[in-house]
């Protein structure tokens, strides 16, 4: 994808890697083709003749990554959220996303996912929609028209959900699933499908093993949920009683590995040795949603832990489980519930610290999309322009002091631009 040529100049924060934040005061990010040529203290000669995007005093940093977010469930975000899991997919999830089946319903609100996606800090985003195929592909069509660049699933499931939304069996649930396929082929440069079986209690046997085999057949990513609730983990044991573990079941069909373009795997809060070595082993990313598995009262994810295996995780939103599709608040809300697990759960994994949360949200999802979310050479050209002049007092902050008030405190209304992959959405 050829982006554009540009210099962007300000306040340059960015991840080293999980340990170190970068402040570069006054600096030059260079962008050539829609790709970074990397940050520098004086413009290089070289550069001299290109245009400059001047944002002297406001803070710019790397486009950040939801790496799991349910589109549909946007439109009935913070509500419903005193149940659990099962009962608030019974009560609140699945009858709105059987609304989807109405195109003018599904146009209506994703329209109103998209915008607020577009505007706010979040660059990329893997993304859930339902089953319906018509109303995915009106969502890729408003996600591609956005400019964010995107992973869409169209949802299978063939079990256990009210008739309205339930796909009536796995045969029907592979040829929509190979229609979609087909039709959206070369049709987008910013949004991919990837494969979406909603969990393993959703989709019986026939249809994992056949999303299995057009996994294969088509090259594909894959996205679901895993060990997010105990209810939830208990009845995958009884669904699948030869499974060695939740994750097991979906490895069995070919659905949990990192080959043929990854495997995101939401919440992981429950994940026993057996299920983390397995991630690890197959290079599993792990998309961790603290204020989702807070509202849903699932728990607290080991989060420290899985950084420590060196698993790959990144952050998620999952609205509407979560109710910020912003990506700073899932940095804030990862710290926060981080403490009170080291607090109250387990004193041997320290809480994370704001460099790792920052780099989860950035370069930890980005590596599911490639190189992507630092401005070193070579990394697509995904920024976002901060406006913090809200929050400036009577002393000076450094820039990485600024970062971490950012997280706490900025809100969608104070990104003032954003650049993905060299494109300007705005500002
Ligand atoms: N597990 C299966 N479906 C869902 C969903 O829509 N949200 C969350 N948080 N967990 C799920
Ligand atoms: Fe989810």
């Amino acid at each position: 994808m050829n982006g554009q040529t540009f210099v962007l100049k300000g306040d340059l924060c960015y991840s080293i890697d999980r340990y170190t934040t970068a402040g570069v005061p006054d600096g030059w990010l260079v962008c050539v083709d829609g790709v970074w040529e990397g940050v520098f203290r004086a413009l290089p000669e070289r550069y001299a003749g290109l245009p400059v995007l001047d944002y002297t005093g406001k803070l710019v940093i790397p486009g950040l990554v939801d790496l799991h977010v349910h589109a549909p469930q946007y439109t009935f975000r913070g509500l419903g959220l005193d149940l659990e899991l099962l009962d608030w997919l019974d009560q609140r999830a699945f009858p709105e996303e059987a609304r989807y089946a109405d195109e003018d319903y599904a146009a209506a609100a994703y329209r109103r996912f998209v915008e607020e996606m577009r505007r706010g800090p979040n660059s990329r985003a893997c993304v859930f929609a339902t089953r319906h195929v018509p109303a995915t592909e009106e969502l890729m069509d408003q996600l591609e028209a956005s400019g964010l660049i995107t992973m869409v699933g169209k949802v299978n499931m063939d079990r256990n959900a009210p008739e309205a939304l339930r796909e009536s069996s796995a045969a029907g649930s592979l040829r929509d699933t190979a229609a979609w396929l087909e039709e959206t082929r070369g049709k987008y440069r910013r949004t991919r499908p990837i494969l979406t079986p909603r969990f393993i209690p959703s989709c019986t046997d026939e249809l994992l093993s056949g999303l299995g085999e057009l996994r294969r057949a088509w090259e594909l990513p894959v996205q679901s949920h895993l060990s997010e609730n105990r209810g939830e983990v208990e009845w995958v044991q009884q669904l699948c009683p030869w499974s060695s573990c939740y994750g097991d079941a979906y490895d069995h069909f070919g659905l949990f590995g990192g080959a043929l373009g990854g495997t995101i795997m939401a919440h992981c809060v429950l994940s026993g040795e057996e299920e983390i070595a397995r991630m690890k082993e197959r290079d599993v990313t792990v998309a961790h949603c603290p204020q989702s598995n807070t509202n849903l009262a699932s728990g607290i994810a080991p989060v420290r832990r899985y950084l420590e295996e060196g698993l790959s995780v990144g952050l998620g939103s999952d609205v509407a489980g979560g109710n910020h599709l912003s990506i700073l608040r899932a940095m804030a809300d990862a710290i926060q519930v981080s403490k009170l697990r080291w607090r109250l759960q387990d004193e041997s994994l320290r809480p994370l610290t704001i460099p790792e949360a920052f780099w989860m949200g950035t370069l930890g999802g980005g590596a599911f999309f490639g190189k992507v979310g630092t401005f070193r050479e070579g990394y697509e050209a995904d920024a976002v322009v901060l406006d913090d002049s809200r929050l400036a007092g009577p002393r000076e902050f450094s820039i990485t002091e600024r970062l971490e008030r950012a997280i706490y405190l900025l809100e969608e209304r104070d990104v003032a631009a954003k650049f993905v992959a060299g494109t300007r959405l705005f500002g």
